[in-house]
């Protein structure tokens, strides 16, 4: 690197230690403009993808009120993704750039959304643990160091409590039901205790990205902090519902002040990651399919977008 290029590198880290936030227009390094690029465009993608395991419920609710509660949590998710691709765009990505990395596999998005949702307790268990990992990661990144990114997390985070809560909700009202209904929620906490863990990425040690994340404050907590404190809060809430974690690792170590918890099954976790879980290939097929029957909304709204400039051109000429 030249002098001036290790000067521009030393000015920007001394920002981030300062704390500053960095905007889309402030000079940065290549490289943390390309790891934004594909944390947020990834962020986005689970967004969207993760509409799929839940909308699969939606003309099944049980009751006219659960049905409104999610029609509102998956109308949230898009809204989700809509930020994000905008929080990326700023960056230099187009969004059909993004879409397509999506819908050629190419990107990757959040491995939990490529499990089922088999029964009606996956939909609350769903909300309590997806939606509550994704709120102790995600308020963790409401003071990431990029402003967009940041800035992004403090709607969504409000959006996701809700979700957490809807969830939760669900879960005591089956818990608390006939045996039936109890056992079809543990039946749903079994499936997807584990595929939760995994939502917060690979061992520390085996993060490739986690020391420079931590470095420029993208992460202000590493993936195996966070993921302990979602096992740390999740456990009394669990107990609370009556249901059993599977786990037979699990116990409260008083030392530690944390639960010791049992071995994540990483082999599982990159197999999904790399395409080969249960729901990957059908979770693309889905994309693929809302991206072919949309093309003529977007051509709709670009010829709309083409009439109405060359109407402000004709009137200025
Ligand atoms: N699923 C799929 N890929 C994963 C993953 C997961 N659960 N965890 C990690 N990975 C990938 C990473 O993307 C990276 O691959 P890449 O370099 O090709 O992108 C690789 O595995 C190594 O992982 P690292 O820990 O080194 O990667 P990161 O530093 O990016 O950390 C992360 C992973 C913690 C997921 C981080 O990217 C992050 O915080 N992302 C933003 C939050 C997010 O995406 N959450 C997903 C859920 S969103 C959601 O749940 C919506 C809610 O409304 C329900």
């Amino acid at each position: 690197m030249t002098q001036k290029e290790i000067s521009l590198e030393e000015q920007f880290q001394a920002r981030i230690d300062r704390g500053e936030s960095i905007e889309p227009k402030d000079w940065m390094p290549e490289k943390y403009r390309k790891t934004h690029i594909r944390q947020i465009s990834q962020h986005a993608h689970s967004e969207v993808v993760g509409m799929l395991p839940e909308g699969n419920w939606i003309t099944r609710t049980p009751n006219l009120r659960r049905k409104v509660g999610l029609l509102a949590k998956v109308q949230d998710e898009a809204g989700h993704g809509l930020y994000l691709y905008s929080a990326a765009e700023t960056l230099g990505i187009s969004r059909d750039e993004m879409f397509e990395q999506l819908h050629t596999g190419k990107a990757k998005y959040s491995s939990i959304f490529n499990y089922p949702t088999l029964s009606w307790a996956d939909i609350g268990t769903i909300g309590w643990l997806v939606d509550g990992a994704a709120i102790i990661n995600q308020v963790m990144l409401t003071r990431t160091s990029f402003g967009p990114y940041a800035r992004a997390m403090v709607r969504i985070c409000k959006e996701e409590s809700f979700h957490q809560r809807q969830g939760y909700e669900i879960m005591i009202g089956l818990s608390h039901g006939t045996p039936e209904q109890k056992e079809m929620a543990q039946d749903a906490l079994n499936r997807f205790w584990w595929p939760s863990l995994m939502m917060f990425g690979p061992k520390d040690d085996e993060s490739p990205n986690t020391e420079m994340s931590v470095k420029w404050k993208i992460k202000r907590k590493t993936n195996d902090e966070l993921r302990q404190q979602f096992i740390d809060i999740t456990i009394p809430q669990a107990e609370y519902l009556g249901l059993t974690v599977p786990d037979p690792d699990l116990k409260w170590n008083e030392e530690r002040g944390h639960y010791d918890f049992g071995a994540i099954d990483w082999d599982e976790f990159w197999q999904v990651v790399k395409g080969n879980g249960p729901c990957n290939k059908e979770r693309l097929a889905a994309r693929n399919k809302a991206w072919d029957e949309g093309a003529w909304v977007r051509d709709a709204a670009l010829a709309h977008a083409e009439k109405k400039a060359s109407k402000n051109v004709s009137k200025v000429a």
